[in-house]
C-alpha cells in the first residue's frame, strides 16, 4: 500500500544544519566565566568537531575567541587558506613535514623535548622565521609531554634563549576534568601550577594554560592565562549531561526525511538480517540516512528520531544509506515529512548526548563521526 506525499520541506536525504549564532553564543558565554583576564582558545579540530572548522572559527572569534587550536598542520593551513588570521595553535604531534607547514602558516606548536624544539629552531631559521613553541608537561594524561618537570623546564630555558624560537607558553592537559568527584583533577592542576609559575616566574609573558572545556566550566583556578574549549563552544556538554543547564546552546542539528511510508503485518522485518519484526499491524517509514553517513549500525533497534513531532523507535537494523522507524499503527506521517535525528521537532528534542548513551560513547564521537557524505548547512551567521 502506498501513502501519498507531503510536500517535502527537507532539502537533502541527510544534512547537518548548524547554527553559527550558536556557536558565537557559546563562545560568548565561555569567555564571561573567565577569571584573571583569560583568553579563550576555541577549538576547531576534526573539521570543528564535525561541524565545519573555517564556519564555526569565524563564529568563535566573533563570540570573542582570541586564538583557534587544531590538532594537525594542515587544520591550521586550511584555516590560513580561508584567511584566518590570528594566533593559531597546533597542539598535536608534527612529522618534520608537519612542522615545515606548521611554521609556514604561521601557527605555534607544541613541544616536550629538547629535540623538538630544536628541530623547530632549524625549520624556522631555514624558513626565516621565529618558531613559536608552547613546552608542554605531561602532568597525568598519560599522551603528548614530558614527565619529567626538570626535563620541560630545560626545554623551556632552551628555548627562551634561542634567538630562533620563542618561548610562547607552558601548557599540560587534564585527564579526568569531566569528572566532576574525583580526586586526579585537582592533583594535576596542583603538579601543573606548581611547574607552571616557576616557568613564569622565570620567563615572564609566557602564555600558561591548561584547561578544556570541562576543567573551564568546573574550576576557576585551571584558567590560567588562557583556557582551550572545544565540546562547549558547540554546545555539547562535556559532563555528558543536558547542555541548556550549563546554558550552552547546541549548534548542530542532524536531518533525515520519511522517503517511503508502507504498512507492515504483524512478522514482517525490516533490514538485514530480521533484527526486528512487527509485533501486531504497523506503519513503517524508510529514512534514507544510514551508517555511510555516520549514524553507526550499533543504533540499530536503539535509538529515537523525531518524526511528525513526536519520538518514534528506530526500528531494524542500520543499513549504509537507510534506516527504519515505527511509525506506528495510526500514523499521519507521509512520504517526504521531515524526519529529525539530534535536535528539536515541535516540544521534543533529541540531544547528541542521548545519542551518545545510546551508543556507549561520548558526544564528541557522534558529531564527528558524521560523515562527509552529510552536507553541512551553516546558518545564524
Ligand atoms: C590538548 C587539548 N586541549 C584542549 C582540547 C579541547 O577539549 P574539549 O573539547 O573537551 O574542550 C583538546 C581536545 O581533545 C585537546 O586535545
Amino acid at each position: 500500500m502506498t501513502v501519498s506525499a507531503s510536500p517535502s520541506i527537507v532539502a537533502e536525504r541527510a544534512l547537518a544544519r548548524v547554527d553559527l549564532g550558536a556557536v558565537e553564543r557559546n563562545a560568548r558565554r565561555l569567555r564571561r566565566v573567565l577569571t584573571g583576564g583569560a583568553v579563550l582558545c576555541a577549538v576547531v579540530k576534526a573539521h570543528g568537531y564535525g561541524h565545519g572548522a573555517v564556519a564555526c572559527a569565524r563564529a568563535a572569534r566573533r563570540g570573542g575567541a582570541d586564538w583557534l587550536g587544531v590538532a594537525s598542520a594542515r587544520e591550521a593551513a586550511e584555516l590560513r587558506e580561508a584567511g584566518l588570521g590570528g594566533r593559531v595553535l597546533v597542539q598535536g604531534a608534527l612529522t618534520r613535514d608537519e612542522l615545515a607547514l606548521a611554521l609556514s602558516v604561521d601557527a605555534d606548536v607544541v613541544v616536550w623535548e629538547a629535540v623538538g624544539a630544536d628541530a623547530a629552531a632549524t625549520v624556522a631559521e631555514a624558513q626565516g622565521r621565529r618558531a613559536r613553541i608552547h613546552v608542554k608537561l605531561d602532568t597525568g594524561m598519560g599522551r603528548l609531554g614530558t614527565r619529567d618537570l626538570r626535563e620541560a623546564r630545560e626545554v623551556a630555558d632552551r628555548a627562551a634563549a634561542d634567538p630562533r624560537v620563542e618561548l610562547a607558553g607552558a601548557m599540560t592537559h587534564f585527564a579526568t576534568a569531566d569528572e566532576p568527584r574525583d580526586d586526579f583533577f585537582p592533583a594535576q592542576l596542583a603538579r601543573f601550577t606548581h611547574w607552571a609559575e616557576s616557568v613564569r616566574a622565570a620567563h615572564p609573558g609566557v602564555l600558561v594554560h591548561a584547561a578544556n572545556s570541562a576543567a573551564t566550566l568546573r574550576d576557576p583556578s585551571s584558567h590560567f592565562d588562557l583556557v582551550r574549549c572545544g565540546i562547549a563552544l558547540y554546545g555539547l556538554d562535556p559532563f555528558g549531561e543536558d547542555p541548556l543547564e550549563r546554558e550552552l546552546e547546541p549548534a548542530l542539528s542532524l536531518h533525515s526525511y520519511v522517503a517511503a511510508v508502507k504498512r507492515f503485518e504483524a512478522g514482517e522485518s525490516a533490514g538485514y538480517g530480521r533484527t526486528w519484526r512487527a509485533a501486531t499491524p504497523t506503519w513503517v517509514g524508510v529514512l534514507p540516512i544510514g551508517y555511510g553517513d555516520g549514524w553507526r549500525r550499533a543504533l540499530s533497534n536503539r535509538a529515537d528520531v523525531l518524526v511528525g513531532g513526536r519520538r518514534v523507535p528506530m526500528v531494524g537494523t542500520v543499513s549504509m544509506d537507510n534506516a527504519t522507524v515505527d511509525l506506528g499503527p495510526d500514523t499521519a506521517v507521509r512520504t517526504g515529512d521531515p524526519a529529525v535525528l539530534i535536535g528539536a521537532q515541535g516540544d521534543e528534542r533529541i540531544l547528541c548526548e542521548e545519542v551518545a548513551r545510546r551508543l556507549g560513547t561520548i558526544n564528541y564521537e557522534v558529531t564527528c563521526g558524521i560523515g562527509p557524505r552529510v552536507p553541512r548547512v551553516h546558518c545564524g551567521a
